[in-house]
């Protein structure tokens, strides 16, 4: 099928590497970013469009624009601020003929705000880092201290400190902050496709090596108890559709798997789970089109190692960009 979609964030690796998977895939890549630098509108054979951020004002008519002018048919966002405006924009962009596979309102909040993540987690039972908001800060827990804000995305923004005090400090520089215990083990990502009978493959790798927010060397692993509390994660948030699920695993505590986010959109380390087998973009793409997952083609071998580096895209002369 050439379908054409609408990759919001190429500027970024999730976004960049699900537009060179669909162009692999046969699609048609129509190219978004608030950059007009964003590295994904060098991808050959892409129309590039630049956007407002989804935090501007102009955000909602723009996307609206692009969509009765451009007519792709579907989007699949990587910018998890722009979830909550895609959703406000569902019907307008259902009456365009144009698909789109979001979250339910609350799952995209208990996603993107990690105050919200923490809440629901600690709700469901579901281990995660111990969380406090600015104003709660003597109850911050002792030893090392997180402080990041809670709609960030990329890593932008996160800060490690030893004491309270430091902590307060950064709390008045970072947009509305929050405040964690820092947790020391393995790094993981899971890569899942929940369905939308809610029913989930998960694909497990190391973060070994993490530069920028992005784990630019990951290795892919089996791990029954990892898997279990993944699951649950989602089923906490009420996700469905591409979402990346972090953690740590402690092998010196009693509480073995902590989760600490989950992203309502695919991460930036997924190509090492497509190196590993699973079919995680053409299943991506059978959902958002209301076809079956085939969840049998989401399993994956272990111990499948993926680097990424950055490196040299193109060069050109002149100023056309
Ligand atoms: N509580 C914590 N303890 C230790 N390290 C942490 C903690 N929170 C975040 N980090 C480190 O910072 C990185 C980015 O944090 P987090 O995933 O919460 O932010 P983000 O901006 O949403 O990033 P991403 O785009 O990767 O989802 C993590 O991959 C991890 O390496
Ligand atoms: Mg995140």
């Amino acid at each position: 099928m050439s379908k054409r979609i609408l990759v919001t964030g190429v500027g970024g690796a999730p976004g960049f590497d699900l537009a060179r998977s669909l162009l692999r895939l046969g699609c048609k890549v129509l190219a978004a970013d608030a950059d007009p630098y964003a590295a994904g509108f060098l991808l050959p054979e892409t129309t590039a469009h630049v956007l407002p951020p989804a935090m501007d004002p102009g955000y909602r008519a723009s996307m609206l624009r692009l969509c009765a002018n451009a007519r792709p048919d579907a989007i699949l966002s990587t910018v998890e601020r722009e979830l909550p405006r895609l959703i406000a924009l569902r019907r307008p962009l259902a009456d365009l003929g144009i698909t789109t596979w979001l979250p339910e309102r609350h799952a995209a909040t208990a996603c993107g705000d990690k105050a919200r993540f923490a809440a629901v987690l600690t709700a469901h039972g579901v281990p995660t880092p111990r969380t406090v908001l600015p104003d709660q800060l003597d109850g911050a827990p002792h030893g090392l201290l997180v402080v990041k804000p809670r709609h960030g995305q990329g890593a932008k923004g996160v800060h490690v400190c030893r004491t309270r005090e430091q902590a307060r400090v950064l709390c008045e520089l970072i947009p509305a902050p929050i405040v964690q215990e820092h947790i020391t083990g393995r790094e993981f990502t899971a890569d899942c496709l929940i369905d939308r009978a809610g029913r989930a493959s998960v694909i497990l790798r190391y973060r070994l090596l993490v530069k920028g927010g992005l784990a630019v060397v990951s290795r892919t692993f089996n791990d029954p108890e990892v898997d279990e509390c993944v699951r649950a994660a989602l089923t906490a948030t009420g996700v469905t559709g591409a979402c990346c699920v972090q953690g740590f695993i402690r092998d010196d505590s009693p509480d073995r798997v902590l989760i600490t986010e989950a992203n309502a959109r695919v991460g930036g380390g997924f190509p090492a789970s497509v190196a590993a087998g699973a079919d995680y973009i053409g299943q991506y793409l059978r959902g958002l089109f209301r076809q079956d997952v085939d969840h049998g083609q989401l399993t994956y071998k272990p111990d499948v190692t993926l680097t990424k580096y950055v490196e040299t895209l193109t060069t050109s002369e002149g100023k056309t960009r």
